[in-house]
């Protein structure tokens, strides 16, 4: 099996891109109380990431679906108030500065958004 055929066999649809506020964000594959998977979303372009905090693998949000600071300008951990960067997941501020959020590849196709690979398992290292 190629890689090409490999890739095409874990793509699977994580949601419309219009069920994604543009500017805000969403939790997404729930499992038990909390998403493990969450995006943001910037016009046409969608930023997906490990709903796992780098300083103590908790999830993110205060709320559903509130990853974002009140401007939207950056992503924050609630917990403890790491701020991240929407963009590359750079941990700029907070109790984990110059760590990475997890990235989720994704692709928005025909306003689909497609999940490219397995979701990483918490914690970044292992894949469920
Ligand atoms: S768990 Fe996210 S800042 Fe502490």
């Amino acid at each position: 099996m190629s890689a090409a055929e490999a890739a095409t066999q874990v793509q699977q649809v994580l949601c419309r891109l219009d069920e994604i506020p543009d500017g805000g964000s969403r939790g997404l594959l729930r499992q038990g109380l909390d998403d493990r998977v969450f995006v943001v979303r910037q016009g046409g372009e969608v930023f997906a990431w490990l709903n796992d905090c780098p300083h103590q693998h908790r999830p993110l949000e205060y709320r559903q679906d509130r990853f974002l600071s009140g401007d939207g300008s950056r992503i924050v951990c609630y917990a403890h108030g790491a701020h991240f960067d929407i963009r590359s997941g750079h941990c700029f501020a907070g109790p984990c500065e110059g760590e990475h959020l997890v990235r989720v590849p994704t692709q928005v196709k025909d306003g689909v958004v497609w999940l490219l690979s397995d979701v990483p398992a918490a914690g970044g290292r292992e894949r469920i």
